[in-house]
């Protein structure tokens, strides 16, 4: 048999709504009444370019729980008629206990080998964060049809699975981790240890970006559910039986490619080209999370100026900030952190006619990205923990022609795939500098034969096509294997 359909079923979906402020309905021309923007980051990019049929549940942000009721429905049939996705409504004061504080502010960090407050000792948070599962399963179980497979997302839904198999034995449910899993010494402090993993087991299939994460996984839940065990690949515990696997994410290099044959992007890749004619360019995009390690990008820089003198006017780091989760406090510091960090190094090497870091503090639109990705002599990323990162694949990808540099953090989850890479401890502000530094010298050359390796893996082998494929094929042979679920 083969799976006809996916239920996704993510935290946020790939667009945000905002009410258009002009909005009149005795006026035809005030436009809209709801108007859409991309959300950005790598599950987005990731499942859109699955190409097995789907159809998309998720929340649509803050704002979106205080609606009236009939605003609700009005949107809801605006989402589903423009893209066919199916928004979840969770009341804006559960939305935050759920989204910034359990899922951003005790396992986002975690996750990432940072701890930061003491919010997962708060009952109220994880009943929210509970609650707001809740509401999702009850969504999926809504659209549900026969012959459809659940593919639930990344660590705001831990406990969707839960509530599913709570409705029904049967639904195959494969989970995608989109961060990375830790180290058991860390994921066992949690208090809600138990019942995080033990949701998990009830799916057929868990996926993860890296074996890892997939380890620390299986050696968590052996260590906290009493009767698990692993046997090959899967663990088996109360008569279930869970995949396990690595799988990791790709991007949609038609996508990218499209944005690079438009005229228009064109157009703006020629003239970055003459404008930025004679200096080494190096971009960076990431959303301003302090699991992106941007302050350390900051100071290898600085680093990189002062002992290479003769970059000076002839060197540039382009990089474009997301801003991200700023109700919660660590982003709004880091924010503030990074706005002080450039400034002092612009101040301390910048002339009238040269400023080292441009710096873009709001999303840009795609296309324009894949312009500044296509005409950098490097990139830089220097995660200090990220699950895979898909900025690397998306600047490999548009350096068809140039075959520009990734320099990229050892702690990243891509490093595993592309190997083609400069790594970098991004704590080592002084090797990271001189590897950065060779990396730029080496365009034309090494880079070049580095580049093609990563390459191939980005557009061919490992692309979100073949990563949907993947999943669906490790889920069907879960559930053939399975001595309990069907
Ligand atoms: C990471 C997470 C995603 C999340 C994205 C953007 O990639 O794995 O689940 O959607 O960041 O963060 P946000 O909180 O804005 O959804």
């Amino acid at each position: 048999s083969n799976i006809t359909r996916f239920i996704i079923a993510s935290n946020r979906l790939p667009i945000t709504f905002e009410r258009n402020v002009d909005y009149d309905p005795s006026k035809p021309d005030s436009g809209e009444k709801w108007h859409f923007k991309e959300s950005s980051g790598g599950l987005i990019a990731g499942v859109k370019g699955i190409t097995i049929p789907y159809t998309w549940i998720g929340w649509l942000g803050q704002g979106s729980g205080s609606l009236s009721d009939e605003e609700k429905i009005e949107l809801t049939k605006a989402v589903k008629q423009k893209f066919g996705y199916t928004p979840v409504f969770i009341p804006d004061d559960i939305a935050n206990l759920y989204y910034n504080v359990f899922s951003n502010q005790v396992l986002w960090p975690i996750s990432h080998y940072l701890q930061f407050t003491q919010s997962a000792q708060n009952g109220t948070s994880w009943d929210a964060y509970c609650q707001a599962n809740r509401a999702f399963a009850d969504a999926i179980s809504a659209v549900y049809e026969e012959g459809d497979a659940v593919w639930v997302h990344d660590y705001q839904l831990y406990m969707v699975p839960h509530y599913l198999r709570q409705q029904s034995s049967t639904v195959p449910i494969g989970f995608f981790l989109h961060i990375p899993f830790p180290s058991s010494e860390l994921f066992r402090t949690l208090p809600q240890r138990y019942q995080l993993i033990d949701s998990l087991l009830d799916c057929n299939l868990v996926g993860f970006h890296t074996h890892d994460y997939r380890q620390h996984f299986v050696s968590t839940a052996q260590r906290i559910i009493l009767d698990a065990r692993a046997e090959g690949e899967s663990i088996i515990s109360r008569g279930r039986q869970t995949s396990c696997q690595a799988v990791p994410i790709g991007i949609d290099p038609t996508v990218w490619n499209a944005h690079l044959e438009n005229p228009t992007v064109q157009k703006l890749i020629e003239k970055l080209k003459h404008d930025f004619a004679g200096v080494k360019l190096v971009i960076g995009c990431d959303r301003v999370d302090y699991t992106k390690g941007l302050p350390l990008k900051i100071k290898i820089i600085d680093q990189l100026l002062t002992t290479h003198k003769e970059l000076h006017g002839k060197f540039v780091l382009f990089q474009i900030g997301i801003p991200s989760r700023m109700d919660v406090k660590e982003y709004q510091e880091l924010t503030d952190e990074l706005h002080k960090l450039i400034g002092e190094v612009n101040g301390k090497f910048g002339t009238i006619d040269w400023t080292p870091i441009h710096y873009i503090g709001r999303p840009v639109k795609q296309d324009e990205l894949a312009a500044y990705y296509a005409v950098s002599d490097a990139c830089l990323v220097t995660s200090v923990r990220d699950g895979m990162n898909l900025v690397a694949l998306e600047y490999v990808c548009c350096q068809k022609d140039h075959h520009g540099a990734l320099v990229l953090s050892e702690f990243a989850g891509a490093r595993f795939l592309l190997s083609g890479s400069y790594t970098i401890n991004p704590f080592d502000i002084e090797n990271s500098a001189e590897t950065l530094n060779l990396a730029l010298s080496e365009v034309g050359k090494k880079a070049s034969e580095k580049h093609l390796n990563n390459y191939k893996i980005v557009t061919l082998t490992n692309t979100a096509e073949e990563w949907g494929l993947r999943f669906a094929q490790l889920l069907l042979d879960s559930i053939k294997d399975s001595f309990f679920h069907l």
